[in-house]
């Protein structure tokens, strides 16, 4: 799929390039993502994968740990980058994580290696009716 030039923002050029410096070796499905804060910065983690392969890191996990590290706590968006033909949708774990730092309508693109977008998401939409810290306000 063609990448619309409208759609090949930075955050777009962000996952894209960070997904090169994934660590896949066992999986060897290299995975981008970028996110933005509420103030425009822009975090973007890669996966790291382990010998021991339970304990590998997903890319989104990682741009979420980059963030809060930086003393930030809201995302606006997240563009997640993968190979293959399918869009590289945000595992489960993911989901849960991106929906402690993101609101119902955080915008979700996904997208394949090369930038183009296969896929546009809002978070309520991948993780409906969901769990959050809101709950365990008391
Ligand atoms: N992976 C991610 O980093 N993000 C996703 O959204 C899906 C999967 C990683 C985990 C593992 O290193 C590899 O992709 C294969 O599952």
């Amino acid at each position: 799929m063609e990448t619309k030039a409208s759609e090949n923002d930075d955050l777009i050029r962000a996952a894209v390039l960070i997904r090169e410096r994934a660590y896949a070796p066992y999986s060897r499905f290299m995975v981008g993502a970028a996110l933005r804060c509420n103030d425009g910065s822009i975090y973007s983690g890669c996966n790291v994968e382990n010998a021991a392969y339970p304990e590998g890191t997903c890319a989104e996990a990682s741009a979420i740990a980059a963030m809060v590290a930086a003393g930030k706590r809201h995302i606006t968006e997240i563009v997640v980058c993968g190979g293959g033909d399918a869009p590289c949708t945000p595992c489960g774990g993911c989901r849960q994580k991106l929906r402690e730092f993101g609101s119902a309508d955080l915008r979700m693109r996904m997208v394949g290696a090369q930038g183009d977008v296969k896929l546009v998401r809002t978070l309520s939409e991948l993780l409906p009716d969901s769990f959050g810290p809101d709950h365990l306000d008391f």
